[in-house]
């Protein structure tokens, strides 16, 4: 099969990770007989650095041509006090925009190598399997009016949420037939006590679920399901959730299986899927070689699985992954006191070397 991939190694630890996940995914071409076509671009403030602006039409372009995107991370502080159009993270939502990637699946599983990288007691965190399904392009991010307006000491800033019934449908669809594949339960996640957006959420919602007979769904103010999140995790199956709910529960999910290094996301459901890393752009750590690669490489198991539908591809990259860890392997975000620790390019090495076995 050709395998043709935009790679958008963006900024922060974002090359790093992705040159892992790409050293990872020429293995597994050569072992199951693809061919890999490989395109790179920029974006974020790497693409603001080059040409000021953070998508660039000649990335757009690349993305649209090619049947799947493998990204990094956008972010860097260099670009904080820009206008919001001009920060790396425009570039990001941008993409996801173009590519009408509305569906982001974020997986937060407890490798059982890992359980005493959680903050929580292992018992409470062993088994944990969650798949965070969030809702990518309305809600408060893209929402309007958006802006800040007035004069200095009395400005007023204004974002808008605004969620229609067939976003909310397309989305509640993609977390019920992602449950039928796994424990069968789907936990919608909203603030329907308190937002428009959210009762109108858990009614389209209930009103889905009804074609999904075998699913269980229930719901949880978001509050309540952050604190339930870290006091059972393991109860937890498909989270459906909205933009921002789901942007800040997945983060505290990376918390509770040990590392934000470790996720893996896909954000797909348009012409073209987007495969990232949860962690971000971590400028503190950038060039040291310290980064987690894991997440990236995770992400290209993503990539497989629901760009061209290669699950024995995407499972030898998870078993790989697996064995690296069973065999030790740590990068200083989940290396405990004492614990040898490696650089990013072994890890990478050692994933590599597993998906070769
Ligand atoms: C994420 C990130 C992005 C988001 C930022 C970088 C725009 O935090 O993918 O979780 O908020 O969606
Ligand atoms: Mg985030």
């Amino acid at each position: 099969m050709l395998l043709n991939l935009t790679i958008l190694p963006g900024d922060g630890i974002g090359p790093e990770v992705t040159e892992q996940a790409v050293l990872v995914l020429q293995a597994v071409a050569a072992a199951f007989g693809h061919d890999l076509k490989l395109q790179h671009k920029n974006i974020g403030g790497a693409a603001l650095t080059a040409s000021n602006d953070p998508l660039p039409p000649d990335t757009i372009q690349a993305c649209l041509s090619s049947s799947a995107v493998l990204l990094g991370a956008v972010g860097s502080p260099a670009f904080d006090h820009y206008p919001n159009h001009l920060r790396p993270e425009a570039g990001l939502l941008r993409l996801r925009r173009e590519l009408g990637a509305y569906a982001n699946l974020r997986p937060a599983i407890c490798f059982p190598a890992l359980e005493d990288c959680s903050p929580l007691r292992s018992e409470l965190v062993r088994g944990t399997d969650i798949m965070i399904v969030r809702e990518l392009l309305r809600g408060l991010y893209f929402g309007a009016p958006r802006s800040i307006t007035g004069e200095p000491g009395s400005r007023i800033a204004t974002n808008t949420m605004t969620y229609g019934e067939q976003a909310i449908e397309r989305i509640a669809r993609v977390a019920f037939d992602l449950a039928l594949k796994r424990r069968k339960k789907v936990l919608s996640v909203d603030k329907a006590n308190v937002l428009e957006c959210s009762r109108l959420w858990r009614e389209v919602v209930t009103r889905c679920a009804k074609e999904y007979p075998s699913v269980q769904l229930s719901h949880m103010y978001v509050d309540s399901a952050a604190m339930s999140l870290v006091q059972r995790p393991k109860d937890f199956d498909v989270v459906l959730t909205e933009n921002m709910f789901g942007d800040i529960l997945s983060d505290q999910a990376g918390g509770v299986v040990g590392s934000l290094g470790l996720l893996a996301s896909a954000s797909i459901g348009g012409a073209v899927g987007v495969y990232e890393p949860v962690h971000g752009s971590a400028p503190d750590i950038a060039g040291k070689g310290i980064a987690n690669p894991l997440g990236a490489i995770l992400s290209a198991a993503m990539l497989l699985r629901h760009s061209f539908q290669l699950e024995t591809e995407a499972d030898c990259i998870e078993n790989a992954v697996s064995l690296t860890l069973n065999q030790g392997a740590r990068t200083s975000d989940i290396a405990r006191t004492g614990q040898g620790q490696v650089s990013t390019s072994e890890m990478g090495r050692r994933v590599v070397a597993g998906v070769r076995n």
